[in-house]
């Protein structure tokens, strides 16, 4: 997990991750913090785990720690996060020794993390959109009633 943890330590992540921070701290809803991150590394690892799909764990973990890393230009330029990611992703996943094709795949993942049609995929989009709404906790949630995500999204039971 040597490439996941360059990740991390990477000045574009760390950038991108604490003006997040500031920009989420009166966030009633969701935050996009690693505490998110790694809930949906780690329930896409147990879905891979489970159903045997057999995808390495490093591209997991690295997906999952990318995918919002766009969050901040979407608030302050409006860019949708998954293509504003995608776009910092590349750096960030070339930098840390993440061969080609590993990076179309880490890409892909995060650019169709909010696409419909990777809801029901066995590659690594697929996993990473189950993880990124399995992670939500709507049922626990005090801004529930306010929130975008329509009734039938929200998770009002855990996933097990
Ligand atoms: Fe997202
Ligand atoms: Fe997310």
């Amino acid at each position: 997990m040597e490439r996941v943890n360059k990740i991390c330590e990477h000045p574009v992540w760390k950038e991108q991750m604490a003006q997040l921070e500031e920009l989420e701290q009166k966030r009633i809803f969701c935050k996009h913090g690693i505490e998110h991150l790694l809930d949906v590394a780690r329930i896409a690892y147990i879905e891979n785990l489970e159903n045997h799909i057999g995808i390495d764990k490093e591209l997991i973990y690295a997906a999952a720690l990318l995918h919002d890393i766009g969050r901040g230009l979407q608030y302050t330029q409006g860019i949708p996060h998954d293509q504003a990611g995608a776009k910092l992703a590349e750096e960030i996943l070339r930098d840390c020794g993440f061969d080609g094709e590993e990076q179309q795949e880490i890409l892909d993942a995060i650019s169709s993390h909010r696409d419909i049609q990777s809801r029901d995929c066995r590659k690594l989009a697929g996993v990473l959109y189950r993880a990124d709404k399995r992670s939500r906790m709507c049922g626990f949630c005090k801004a529930s009633g306010e929130c975008n995500w329509s009734e039938e999204k929200k998770n009002h039971q855990l996933y097990v």
